[in-house]
Parts: structure tokens; C-alpha cells; sequence
């Protein structure tokens, strides 16, 4: 009888400790405090982007010293490692976005979120000119706003070397409109493959789907096509998925030259396995509407037609960045993208713009993991500026009061916040999904890498990113969106 009286105890302090945890979260998540609001004595950050830098930068960020303005075409935070996943509909596209409010609006200051496209800085009247490109706008829909402080963290667009035909015809894999524009295209090369009368060999061209690029990007797609095929397709379309072909086409000698040389071949082994043809050495030079135009490791050209091209050929600076770079040419000469110094303020500038993330050409490799930590490092670096300017603040008023005595205080103090720390990143390791449920891991463990394959790194690879997504909401989504897949398969509706 104790033994029940005590599971009942038990049961009853779990049952209410669980709807009071579910009561907090549900009144915090859905129903943020009031804010304060905008403090004119205080200095006006404007945010660029709602990207990795940006929104580590803003979730980061005291905002008792600062009015925070956040200026981004889409108004989510994207969490790109899952994009690929998306675009063969193992996850849904809603639940790896965040809607950039559902961060702003839990900050104790209220902060201005502007869904525009930043078109220009000018970085000596510190102002920058906005534009709503949405199909809908109101009457007013371009404006200039001023700032003292700004935080550049536009990102990066995808690299197409002026190839012709990349940007008419192939799919990209960068924004979440693009993995759904795959998903349709895919599904669709499917179905025309279906239509009565179609020869065998117009069903090979649209059943083979190539993808252009052997970084993480192409790497990860390949294989997300590949399990598409291999768990779905086969059993809904028995009579096409026979002809489903995926070749991946890398210029240099090896796809994934970051990683290391075992994962590189663990990972070439494994597409040889799952029927992926990796041509490496191979450099596409068109993408024509049914066919891509390869230059072939002995320089021959070989026109081979193809249903869809996903093109993942790296990044390259946006307009607006190469335009602000030129704006402080002497300064600024990397074609890669915007200079910085060792605090992340942009060369040739009096230190009120910070750029970070895909945006900066620096010595680490444009990845989420780096533009986390520098947003990160920066919100720390504008707490030690706001202590900076109040001791100045208090430095004149004493030496102007003639107190000599709290002036010399005051000036010590001031030493110690007056030079920030560089930014200093620390490298977790470099994780990739290469279909067949197999990842690769290099991890960082002290000073070591440590390489890793296969299904337990797989499960490695779900576990780091569940626990990375951006909020309790987004870990559900996801979670629950995997096994969904698990139980009933991947959609096959062409939306
Ligand atoms: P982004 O995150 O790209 O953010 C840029 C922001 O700026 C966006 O909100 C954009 O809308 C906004 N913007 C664009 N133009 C303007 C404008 N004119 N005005 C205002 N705002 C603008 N990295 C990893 O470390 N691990 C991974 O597993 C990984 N997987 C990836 C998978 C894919 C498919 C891709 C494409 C990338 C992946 N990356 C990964 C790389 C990672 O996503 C980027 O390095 C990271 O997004 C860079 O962050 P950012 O803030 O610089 O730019
Ligand atoms: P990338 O720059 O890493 O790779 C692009 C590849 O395309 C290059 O290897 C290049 O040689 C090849 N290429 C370019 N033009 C070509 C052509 N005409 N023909 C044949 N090949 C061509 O780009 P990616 O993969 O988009 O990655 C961008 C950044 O995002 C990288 O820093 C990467 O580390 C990061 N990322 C990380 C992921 C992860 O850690 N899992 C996943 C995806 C991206």
C-alpha cells in the first residue's frame, strides 16, 4: 500500500510539475511582456539581415544600452543545415523557420523589425536606404533610416561564375523558397516522365537529375535525392524509379575538401554504393533547358541531357556588399567579400560598421558555426562599448566638476574597456548528411580531429542539429516532421 501511496505521490507532483512547465511555456512563448520602448538618449543599432550572425547577434544583445532596428527581406531566421532535407519534403519547410519576432519581442526593450531590402549604405552619413519588394507594399515603401551603429550581416548569394544558363535553368539551394522550387521541380520531371507515349530516352533525360557542386551543399542534396528514391519512390512510381540517375559534378579533384582524407573516400565509397555517379574534374560550362554542357577531365565537351540541375557552386558577395565595399576602395580590395579587423569593424571605416558572417572575406570558412559566434562575440563587444561610453560620459562630467579624485577613478576604469577583445573562434567540428542514413563527422576533441562515419554519426549528425534548431517549437516541428517520414514516407503531392 505504501507502494502505491508513494507512485501516486509521485504521479501527482509529475502531472503538475509538467502543466505548470507547459502553463510557463506556452504563456511565455505565445504571450511576451510589454516592452520599453525606444530610448532617444541611447544609440540606434540597425541590424542587417535576419540570417545565423544576425540573430545570434540580436538573442545576444543587452539591450538596456541600445534601440535595435532589424532590417531583412524575409522576416524568419533560416536554419540552413536542414535545408536540403526540405527539398525532398523529409522535413517540412515551415518548421525549420523562425519568425524573427518570436525573438525581438522577447528582448525587455521593443525592437524595430523592417521587412525590406537593404539597397544602400552610406557609411558618412550613416544612413541606409531600404526598399519593400514584396508583392505587396503600402503606400510608402522605401525610406532612409540613420544609425550610429551597424551591424552588417547580409549573408552571401550563390556563386554562378556568369555561366550561361545557370540562373535560368537550374534550381539553387540557398533560401527556403529554393529547396521548395527543387521539391516541385523533381516531383514534376516525375510525373512528365509518367506521361503516356514518353520514349525511354526522353524518360532517361528527365530522370536524371544532376548536381552541380561537391561542397557540403551538392554532397548533402545528392544524398537526400538519393534516399528519396530509395525509400519512396521506388514503391510509388516502381515503374520510373528504375531510371532515376543522380550524378554530382565537382571541378576539383575531390568532392568535401574540408574534410578529412578518410571521410572524403568514406563518402565517395558510399554514393559508388548508392548508385550516385560523382564526376570529379568535371567542370560544367552551360546549363542549357534539357541539357548541361560538361568540360571533361581531358578537356572534351560532352553535352549530356538532364530533367533538373541544382546548382551549389559556393557563394559569392552580394550587390549591395560589393557596392559598399567600393564605397572605401582603398580599403576594401578582397573580391570575396568585405574586410574586417580582428573586432570585426570593416577596414576603411570610423568603426561604427561591424560586418560579419558569409558577408566578410576572412581566413574561416563561411559556415553557420562561425557566423554564430561572431554574432555572439559582437553582442559581448557592444555591452563592453556601452560601459565605454558611459564612464566617458562620467569622466567629462567629473573633470568638468573638477573631481580629480573620481576623474583618476574613472580613467583606470576606462582602460580596462577602452580596447575590445578580437574575435576568437572556436571550431566544433564539421558534420555533412550523405544519404543511406550516413554522415560523416570531423570533431574537435582539444586540440584533435577526430574523424567519424556512418549510422551511429548519423545519429550523431540528427542529435547536434535537434539540439541546435532555434526554439522548443522548431526541435517539435522537426522531430516530429522525422517521424512522420519514418511512419508514412515523404510527400508526394506536387504543390
Ligand atoms: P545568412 O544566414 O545567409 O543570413 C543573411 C541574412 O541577410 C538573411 O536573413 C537575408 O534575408 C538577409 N539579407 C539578404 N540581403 C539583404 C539586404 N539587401 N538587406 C537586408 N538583409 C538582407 N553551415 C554550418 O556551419 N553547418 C551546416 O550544416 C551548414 N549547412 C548549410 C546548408 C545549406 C544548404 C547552406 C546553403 C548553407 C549551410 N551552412 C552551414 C552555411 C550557413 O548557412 C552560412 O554560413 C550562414 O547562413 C551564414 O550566416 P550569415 O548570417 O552570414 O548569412
Ligand atoms: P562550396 O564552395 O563549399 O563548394 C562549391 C563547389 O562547387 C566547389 O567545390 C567548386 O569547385 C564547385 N564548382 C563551382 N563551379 C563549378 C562548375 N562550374 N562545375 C563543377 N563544379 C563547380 O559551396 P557550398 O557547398 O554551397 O558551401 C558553402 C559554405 O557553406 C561552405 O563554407 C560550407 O562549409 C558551408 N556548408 C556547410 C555544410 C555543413 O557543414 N554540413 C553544409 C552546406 C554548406
Amino acid at each position: 500500500r505504501r507502494f502505491l501511496q508513494s507512485l501516486g505521490r509521485v504521479t501527482l507532483v509529475t502531472i503538475l510539475a509538467s502543466g505548470g512547465a507547459f502553463y510557463y511555456v506556452t504563456q511565455r512563448e505565445r504571450h511576451p511582456g510589454t516592452q520599453l520602448p525606444f530610448d532617444p538618449s541611447k544609440k540606434t543599432v540597425v541590424v542587417l539581415g535576419s540570417g545565423w550572425g544576425s540573430t545570434s547577434f540580436i538573442k545576444n544583445l543587452d539591450m538596456s544600452e541600445y534601440n535595435v532596428i532589424v532590417v531583412s527581406p524575409r522576416n524568419f531566421f533560416l536554419f540552413t543545415p536542414l535545408l536540403p532535407s526540405v527539398a525532398v519534403g523529409t522535413i517540412d519547410s515551415k518548421s525549420i523557420l523562425t519568425p524573427i519576432r518570436y525573438v525581438t519581442r522577447h528582448k525587455p526593450r521593443q525592437v524595430v523589425v523592417i521587412e525590406a531590402d537593404a539597397k544602400s549604405v552610406d557609411p558618412v552619413a550613416k544612413t541606409v536606404t531600404l526598399a519593400d519588394e514584396t508583392e505587396v507594399q503600402g503606400a510608402v515603401s522605401t525610406t532612409t533610416i540613420n544609425y550610429d551603429y551597424l551591424v552588417y550581416a547580409v549573408g552571401a548569394e550563390t556563386q554562378t561564375f556568369g555561366i550561361p544558363g545557370v540562373k535560368e535553368h537550374a534550381c539553387f539551394m540557398k533560401e527556403i523558397q529554393d529547396a521548395e522550387t527543387m521539391r516541385r521541380r523533381f516531383m514534376d520531371c516525375v510525373e512528365s516522365a509518367g506521361f503516356p507515349g514518353q520514349s525511354p530516352e526522353e524518360i532517361d533525360r528527365l530522370l536524371h537529375m544532376v548536381v552541380v557542386g561537391g561542397g557540403p551543399t551538392g554532397v548533402e542534396v545528392s544524398g537526400e535525392i538519393h534516399d528519396f528514391l530509395e525509400d519512396d519512390l521506388k514503391s510509388w512510381y516502381p515503374e520510373l524509379a528504375e531510371h532515376i540517375k543522380i550524378t554530382l559534378v565537382e571541378a576539383l579533384p575531390s568532392v568535401l575538401p574540408m574534410f578529412s582524407k578518410s571521410l572524403i573516400e568514406y563518402t565517395e565509397s558510399t554514393f559508388k554504393e548508392s548508385k550516385i555517379d560523382v564526376l570529379t574534374k568535371t567542370m560544367v560550362k552551360e546549363v542549357k533547358p534539357k541539357s548541361v554542357v560538361l568540360q571533361m577531365p581531358d578537356k572534351s565537351i560532352k553535352e549530356v541531357p538532364v530533367g533538373m540541375v541544382v546548382w551549389a557552386g559556393g557563394n559569392k558577395p552580394r550587390d549591395i556588399s560589393v557596392d559598399l565595399m567600393k564605397k572605401m576602395s582603398e580599403a576594401q580590395t578582397n573580391r570575396r567579400g568585405i574586410s574586417v579587423d580582428e573586432c570585426l569593424r570593416m577596414q576603411g571605416t570610423d568603426g561604427s560598421i561591424f560586418a560579419l558572417g558569409d558577408c566578410t572575406a576572412s581566413s574561416y570558412a563561411p559556415t553557420a558555426q562561425v557566423a554564430a559566434q561572431q554574432g555572439a562575440y559582437l553582442a559581448r563587444a557592444f555591452g563592453q562599448m556601452a560601459h565605454r561610453d558611459r564612464i566617458t560620459a562620467e569622466l567629462a562630467a567629473a573633470q568638468t566638476a573638477g573631481d580629480n579624485e573620481q576623474a583618476q577613478t574613472l580613467q583606470k576604469q576606462l582602460s580596462r574597456y577602452d580596447r575590445l577583445r578580437p574575435f576568437h573562434y572556436s571550431h566544433q567540428g564539421s558534420l555533412a548528411y550523405i544519404g543511406s542514413d550516413r554522415a560523416i563527422a570531423d570533431i574537435m576533441f582539444f586540440n584533435f580531429t577526430i574523424a567519424s562515419s556512418g549510422v551511429a554519426t548519423y545519429l550523431f549528425w540528427r542529435s547536434a542539429y535537434i539540439s541546435t534548431l532555434f526554439s522548443l517549437r522548431n526541435r517539435v516541428l522537426v522531430a516530429n516532421d522525422w517521424l512522420k517520414t519514418r511512419i508514412f514516407g515523404r510527400d508526394l503531392a506536387r504543390d
